[in-house]
C-alpha cells in the first residue's frame, strides 16, 4: 500500500510514520507537511534515506500541489495529522486554524474524490465534545456524545469532522475518523503540557499551571495512539468514529509535581499564572467501541509512559534546546510575559 500520511514531521505523525514503518515495512508512506513552527524535518531522519519512504513539503490547502501529489503518488490511503494543534495559539489567532484544519481537510478529500482512495482517516481530538464537569466522575464521551466545543482550536476539529461525515455520506468517500485524549512521549513540541514543564524544571524557570492545576485531562503514550489509528485504518469500518483513550485522567497540578518530583527539582518553581479562556474542566474518553469491535488497548501505563518521556527528553536536548532557542522565545515571552 502507498500511505500519504500529512503532518508527518509534527508530534503524533512523526510517531506514526516510525510505528508504520517498522510494523509494515512492506507500505510505501509518503509524508506532507508545511514545515510549520510545530514541524521538524529533522525529526524524520532516521527515515529520510529509506527507499520507502518519501518526504513531501507541502501545504494541504494547496490545491493544486496535492493534485500533483495524487498524480505521482496514487495513494491507497491518506491520514491527515496536519493541524494547527494548539488551544492557546488559537486563542491569539484563530484563523490560520480555520484555514488549515477546515480548509486543508475539504482540499484533501476533495483530491480524494478526484483520483480515488480506499479511505481516508481523519485524526480528530477528544476536544471536540467540549468538556466534563468536575462533580460527574461517571460521565465519558463516546462516540454520540454531541459535538459543544469551547475554543477556536477544538471548533476547527468539528468543523472538520462534519465535513468528513458529509463526504461520506453525499460522496460515498470511504472515511472514519478517530478522537483521541491528550497524547505525550517522544518529539512533542515542548508548547504543551509536559514537554514545557520539562524543560523548564530542567533549566530551573518558574512552571506556568493556569489557575489552580485542577483541570483534568485524559493521558494516553503517542505509541499507544498510533496503533490505534494502524488498527482503525485496516480493520475498522468506513464512515465510523472510533474514540480513543485508557482511563487515565489526571490533573495538571498532578503531573507538574510529578515531573518536578522525578527530575529532583523542588514544588518551589510552580507558578499558578492566569487561566486560560475558556479553559476546558474535564476529558474523559470512553474507549469501548474501538476496544470491543477492533481489540485495541492501550499498552503503556502511564506511570512507564511517564518515565520514559522524561528520559527522552533527558536524553535528546539537542531536539528540542534547537525549536527553543529560536523563534519560540518571542511566542514564549508574548504567552507567558505578563501573565
Ligand atoms: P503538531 O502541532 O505537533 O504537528 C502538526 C504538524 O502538521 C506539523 O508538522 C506541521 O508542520 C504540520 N502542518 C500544519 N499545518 C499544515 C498544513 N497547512 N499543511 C501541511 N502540514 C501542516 O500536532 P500533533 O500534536 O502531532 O497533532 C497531530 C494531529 O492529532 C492534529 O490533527 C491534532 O488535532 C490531533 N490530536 C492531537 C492530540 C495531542 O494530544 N497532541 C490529541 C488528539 C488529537
Ligand atoms: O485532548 C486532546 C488535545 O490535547 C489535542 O486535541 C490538542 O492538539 C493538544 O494540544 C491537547 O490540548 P490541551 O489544551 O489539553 O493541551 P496542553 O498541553 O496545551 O494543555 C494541557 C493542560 O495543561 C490544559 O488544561 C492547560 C494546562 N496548561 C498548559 C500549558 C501549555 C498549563 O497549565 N500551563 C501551560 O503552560
Amino acid at each position: 500500500m502507498n500511505i500519504i500520511v500529512t503532518g508527518g514531521a509534527g508530534f503524533i505523525g512523526s510517531n506514526f510514520v516510525f510505528y508504520e514503518r517498522e510494523k509494515h515495512p512492506e507500505d510505501r508512506i509518503v509524508c506532507v507537511d508545511k514545515l510549520t513552527y510545530a514541524g521538524n524535518l529533522s525529526t524524520l531522519e532516521p527515515v529520510m534515506q529509506d527507499p520507502m519512504f518519501r518526504f513531501v513539503k507541502a501545504d494541504i490547502c494547496d490545491r493544486a500541489a496535492m493534485e500533483q501529489l495524487f498524480e505521482e503518488e496514487k495513494p491507497d490511503m491518506v491520514v491527515n495529522f496536519a493541524a494547527e494543534s494548539h488551544v492557546d495559539r488559537s486563542i491569539e489567532n484563530p484563523e490560520i486554524f480555520l484555514e488549515t484544519n477546515i480548509i486543508g481537510t475539504a482540499v484533501l478529500m476533495d483530491t480524494c474524490r478526484k483520483y480515488g482512495i480506499k479511505r481516508y482517516h481523519q485524526v480528530s481530538t477528544d476536544e471536540v465534545y467540549g468538556d466534563l464537569p468536575m462533580d460527574r466522575p461517571d460521565l465519558f464521551f463516546t462516540e454520540e456524545t454531541p459535538l459543544h466545543t469551547s475554543s477556536p482550536y477544538s471548533s476547527s476539529k468539528a468543523s472538520a469532522d462534519l465535513l468528513v461525515n458529509a463526504y461520506h455520506r453525499t460522496y460515498g468517500l470511504p472515511v472514519s475518523i478517530s478522537r483521541c485524549s491528550n497524547n505525550y512521549g517522544p518529539y512533542q513540541f515542548p508548547e504543551k503540557l509536559i514537554p514545557l514543564m520539562i524543560a523548564n524544571a530542567l533549566a530551573d524557570k518558574p512552571l506556568p499551571v493556569y489557575g489552580e492545576g485542577l483541570n483534568i485531562r485524559d493521558w494516553l503514550y503517542v505509541e499507544d495512539h498510533c496503533k490505534a489509528i494502524d488498527i482503525i485504518i485496516r480493520e475498522g469500518k468506513v464512515g465510523e468514529v472510533y474514540n480513543i483513550g485508557g482511563h487515565n485522567e489526571m490533573r495538571n497540578i498532578d503531573i507538574v509535581k510529578l515531573i518536578l518530583d522525578y527530575l529532583g527539582k523542588p514544588e518551589s518553581l510552580i507558578t499558578h499564572v492566569t487561566d486560560r479562556k475558556g479553559h476546558d474542566q474535564r476529558y474523559a474518553i470512553d474507549p469501548a467501541k474501538i476496544h470491543s469491535e477492533l481489540g485495541w488497548l492501550p499498552e503503556t501505563m502511564f506511570k512507564d509512559g511517564i518515565v520514559k518521556t522524561i528520559e527522552w527528553y533527558l536524553n535528546n536536548k539537542s531536539w528540542w534546546e534547537e525549536i527553543i532557542s529560536g523563534e519560540y522565545q518571542n511566542y514564549y515571552q508574548e504567552m507567558y510575559g505578563n501573565r
